[in-house]
């Protein structure tokens, strides 16, 4: 406000007082208008809360990248955005182990987002479930207080499966190579797209969905070779069978983890890190931005990922689950899960398996 000048030395004091009438005579003004403004208005109120979340979408909108082709597909996503923030807030509010946050998965409803990112429930094949191969592997070892395979340089940058249901691929990739690296030939950046291509003799979908098992029987046959040679295309292509035979990596066998036993998944995980199912289409996971999920996440398992290490001292024990949303979602593309029994937080429990290079 001027009224601060009006004090200054170099003016005459009765210039100064009738300044300083004015300034009072406009502060009053200034608080009559504060107090009209301030009346109830609901009206006033809710269209003052509506800009606020538009100024809010429209920030989203620009933060990642959003474009809607017309009104009403700007105004569907805008309604499902002011939803989904508000169930954010409110998750936020209650003071849970872990936090939800605005991500670019928040204009789409759960629905569209389990179409477009999650596979059909997997199921472990029949002929395979009640039997653990190469249990011999693990069941002797025993597992620390915590380990992190990060740490060791034995796990690849995060990944993004794009608007592709091949969660599958990266997960089975993943794992084959960590194993590489653990068998020490140093770790190489190996091809989701030779999966979604060349996977579908071995009971695969490409983007429409797959099964780390029948992942694995791939890799098993042809090995895997690497992303440059064979990049990711976010679609599934015809097999290119002159890439499919330049091998870089390769796997002799598969452990299959104790299903529903966490010290079992441990004392695995101390050996290399697990592939696992897990139900994915929840909130929990779609809009997690850091922290412990505790539980709300369910045990139908539509998504494929992998553990890569956990902390059993800590209150509450978690898994560090490497997830290929991006490095954007979650924790740098990572999500914690409390450890538990039984199936396990989300299911994490329920499918381990690891493959030995
Ligand atoms: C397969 O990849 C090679 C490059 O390695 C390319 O020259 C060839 O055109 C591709 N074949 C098909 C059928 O796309």
């Amino acid at each position: 406000m001027d009224g601060f000048y009006l004090i200054s030395k170099s003016e005459s004091p009765k210039k100064n007082t009738v300044l300083a009438g004015f300034a009072i005579l406009g502060l009053a003004a200034l608080v009559g208008l504060f107090m009209i403004v301030n009346t109830p208005n609901h009206e006033s109120t809710i269209l003052s809360q509506y800009k606020t979340e538009e100024q809010e979408f429209t920030d989203y909108m620009i933060k990642f990248n959003k474009n809607y082709n017309t009104d009403e597909e700007y105004l569907k996503r805008f309604k499902i955005f002011r939803e989904n923030s508000a169930f954010i807030r409110v998750h936020n509010s209650l003071d849970k182990d872990w936090t939800l946050g605005i991500n670019q998965f928040v204009d789409m409803t759960l629905d569209e987002f389990r179409e477009i990112y999650l596979s059909n429930e997997i199921t472990v094949p029949e002929e395979e479930e009640t039997e653990d191969f190469h249990r011999e592997h693990y069941e002797n070892v025993e597992a620390p207080t915590s380990i992190d395979w990060r740490s060791k340089g034995a796990v690849q940058g995060v990944k993004y499966q794009g608007q592709c249901g091949g969660c599958w691929s990266f997960s089975t990739v993943s794992a084959v190579e960590s194993s590489w690296f653990i068998a020490g030939h140093g770790l190489p950046d190996l091809s989701e797209q030779q999966l979604l291509d060349c996977g579908g003799p071995f009971g695969n979908y490409g983007c429409a969905g797959g099964n780390i098992v029948y992942g694995f029987s791939y890799v098993q046959k042809y090995g895997l070779t690497s992303e440059s040679i064979y990049p990711y295309q976010a679609a599934t292509k015809t097999c290119n069978t002159s890439k499919q035979s330049q091998k870089i990596a390769s796997i002799k066998y598969v452990v299959k983890v104790t299903a529903n036993d966490p010290n079992a998944l441990m004392a695995a995980v101390a050996v290399a890190p697990v592939s696992i199912g897990a139900q994915a289409d929840q909130a929990a996971w779609m809009y997690y931005k850091g922290g412990i999920v505790t539980g709300s996440c369910g045990i139908v398992l539509n998504h494929a990922v992998n553990i890569v290490g956990y902390n059993n001292g800590n209150n509450p024990p978690y898994w560090i689950v490497r997830n290929s949303w991006g490095s954007w979602w979650g924790e740098n593309g990572y999500i914690r899960i409390a450890i538990s029994g039984g199936n396990g937080i989300c299911g994490v429990n329920m499918m381990p398996m690891y493959p030995v290079s």
